[in-house]
C-alpha cells in the first residue's frame, strides 16, 4: 500500500517540544508519573520524556479490545499494567492517536480508581471521526480529521510503525 505524508518529522519534532515545554511548565515543582499507553506511543513517549526540563518517573500500560471484525466492541481489557503505584501521585497519560476514545476512556477510568492526585491526558494525534467516548485531552499535539495514519509509531497491522513521518495510508 502507498503512504503519502501528513506531517512530516520536523513539523512532528517541533511540536513534541511545545508540548514538553508546556507540560513542564505546567508541572514544574512536581515529579508526574507518565504513563505511555503501549506500543504505538513508544517514539511519541521518548522524545517527549527526554524534551521536558522536570523529572518525571514513566511507566507502561496496555490495553487490548476483544470484539469481532473491524469495529472494536468496546469490551477493553488491561493485558499489561503499570508497575509504580499511582495513588497520590500527579498522573499523565501518553496517547499516540486517539480514535474512538474507547481505549483512553477505559484506561483514565482505571487508573482514576487508584486514588491518584491527579489524572491528565497527553495525546499526539486527537482523531475525531469515529469518536464514540467523550475524552478530555489536556495537551493535544495535532487534531487530524479523517484518515488512516500511520508512522512515527502507528502501525497497520504491525507495518509502518518505523516511518518517521505521520502518513496517511492510500
Ligand atoms: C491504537 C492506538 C490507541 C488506540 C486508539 O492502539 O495506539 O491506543 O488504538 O483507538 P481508540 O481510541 O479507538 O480506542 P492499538 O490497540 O491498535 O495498539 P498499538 O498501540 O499497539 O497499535
Amino acid at each position: 500500500m502507498a503512504t503519502e505524508i501528513l506531517i512530516p518529522h520536523k513539523a512532528i519534532r517541533a511540536r513534541v517540544q511545545e508540548l514538553a515545554r508546556q507540560i513542564s511548565s505546567d508541572y514544574a515543582g512536581k515529579e508526574p508519573v507518565l504513563i505511555g499507553i503501549l506500543n504505538g506511543v513508544v517514539f511519541f513517549f521518548a522524545d517527549l520524556v527526554m524534551a521536558m526540563s522536570i523529572p518525571c518517573k514513566i511507566d507502561f500500560i496496555r490495553a487490548a479490545s476483544y470484539g469481532s471484525g473491524m469495529n472494536s466492541s468496546g469490551n477493553i481489557k488491561l493485558v499489561k499494567d503499570i508497575e509504580i503505584p499511582v495513588g497520590g501521585k500527579d498522573v499523565l497519560v501518553v496517547e499516540d492517536i486517539v480514535d474512538t476514545g474507547l481505549t483512553l476512556n477505559h484506561i483514565v477510568r482505571a487508573l482514576e480508581a487508584r486514588g491518584p492526585l491527579s489524572v491528565k491526558v497527553c495525546a499526539l494525534i486527537d482523531k475525531k471521526e469515529r469518536r464514540e467516548k467523550k475524552v478530555t485531552i489536556d495537551y493535544c499535539g495535532f487534531e487530524v480529521e479523517e484518515g488512516f495514519l500511520v508512522g512515527y509509531g502507528l502501525d497497520y497491522d504491525e507495518q509502518y510503525r518505523y516511518l518517521p513521518d505521520i502518513c496517511v495510508l492510500k
